[in-house]
């Protein structure tokens, strides 16, 4: 089965063609980040109009690329929720627009399930050799295997979801405040990193990391140069950043440790002697703090707290595979360190390249070939849903 999958919630515009929600045969991207950039995060109005601007080219890119017409497709579909209201409307729009000229299908997807189903992707091209008759469309060899435990953390989300099956969603966890990418998007603008944030800090704490390697010196000084809070919530699986981003501003404006209410790190920094052989973005400083060892020391906060209750929640419901999905998804030290945390446990960790962490149309067309699969589809009547969550059911 030929899907056309089509991304519009925020300030990407992607199209792309997926077969049987696992083989890519194109996958396009169009980004506003540069656009963007200037005002420091999204302008809900500057990306509906991009969106509008782009739709159209990024579908017949995708198309091309996929060497299809539309004959092949069968089936379209398109981000219908969570996301910005005036974006969400230009890609439903095309999908609903496009089905309705070509008689086809139609299906309106989640998007904070379509990150999860980034991980049904494969890494491979398109395999045609796929046989028709006897395959189980459901589960297919490479495959994520059930019960899972899935950490859904984007620019506006944080959540830990048991999935016990295709669409069966328990919420375990989720942020009580600030997102884990709205946390990293909020700090990269205090550090003066620019948007979006989780990018940049990953870059700012890698170089400073790196550097501190080459001289022979732990990776540790740089991550511990600050103490900062970590809320560990202790008896739930919920998060909150909020504190923790609350303590990065208050440094960067100036306030000593104490007053930031974050136990000093001092002794680390004092380690750190060489910054003149950093680089200069390094070597930055902000309100008198270290930028670069700043940057550092916020990522291992997020990372800390995200890989230790993601064990934790694994461990209660005795899961065999863990994912990860979402924009933060992508962050280095993250994957490593929860890979770390699980391995001694013999719990499988996943999660996609990091195209697909991302938003992508790819992602979207792999999550409506399970619903489709199921004989689900919308009307044309579907409409918008800016606040729309997953679909949990009660445990
Ligand atoms: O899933 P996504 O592309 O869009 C939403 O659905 O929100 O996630 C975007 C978020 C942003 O907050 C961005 O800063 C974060 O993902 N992000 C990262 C990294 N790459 C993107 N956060 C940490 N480390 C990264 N490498
Ligand atoms: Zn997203």
């Amino acid at each position: 089965m030929l899907i056309l999958g089509i991304e519009s919630s925020c300030d990407e515009t992607g199209a792309a063609i997926v077969k049987d929600g696992r083989y890519l045969l194109s996958n396009v991207v169009a980004s506003q980040i540069e656009i963007h950039d200037r005002y420091g995060g999204v302008v809900p109005e500057v990306a509906s109009r991009q969106q509008l601007a782009t739709i159209i080219p990024v579908i017949e890119t995708a198309m091309e690329q996929a060497q299809c017409n539309w004959e092949h497709i069968d089936a379209v579909a398109a981000t219908y929720g969570p996301g910005l209201a005036g974006s969400l409307l230009v890609g439903l729009t095309a999908g609903k627009a496009i089905a309705l000229a070509h008689e086809l299908p139609f299906l309106g997807v989640n998007h904070l399930e379509a990150h999860i189903y980034a991980n049904w992707l494969r890494n491979s091209t398109y395999a045609r050799q796929t046989r028709e008759d006897d395959a189980d469309w459901e589960y297919q060899e490479g495959d994520p295997t059930f019960p899972l435990l899935c950490l859904v953390i984007s620019g506006a989300h944080s959540e830990l979801v048991l999935v016990r099956g295709h669409g069966h969603y328990e919420l375990l966890g989720r942020t009580r405040d600030d997102a884990a990418g709205e946390a990293f998007d909020k700090v990269g603008r205090i550090l003066g990193l620019g948007y979006p944030g989780g990018p940049a800090i990953q870059q700012a704490a890698q170089r400073v990391e790196e550097e501190l390697t080459q001289q022979g010196k732990a990776v540790s000084l740089a991550r511990g140069a600050y103490r900062l809070p970590r809320a560990w919530l202790r008896g739930t699986h919920d998060f909150s950043f909020s504190g923790l981003k609350t303590a990065v501003l208050h440094l960067a404006e100036g306030a000593s440790e104490q007053q930031a209410g974050t136990a000093s790190g001092e002794k680390a920094r004092g380690q750190v002697s060489q910054y003149t052989r950093m680089g200069a973005q390094a070597a930055t400083q902000k309100g008198g703090a270290n930028v670069a060892l700043l940057a550092s020391s916020f990522q291992e906060a997020v990372v800390d707290v995200l890989a230790v209750k993601t064990r934790l929640a694994a461990q209660e419901y005795h899961v065999k595979h863990v994912l990860l999905a979402g924009g933060v998804a992508a962050n280095s030290s993250l994957r490593t360190r929860l890979e770390q945390e699980l391995r001694p446990l013999r719990i499988r960790l996943s999660y996609p390249p990091v195209a697909y962490c991302t938003d992508n149309a790819a992602m979207i067309g792999s999550a409506a070939f399970f619903h489709l699969l199921r004989g689900e589809q919308h009307g044309l009547d579907l409409d918008v849903a800016p606040g729309l969550s997953l679909p949990f059911v009660k445990a």
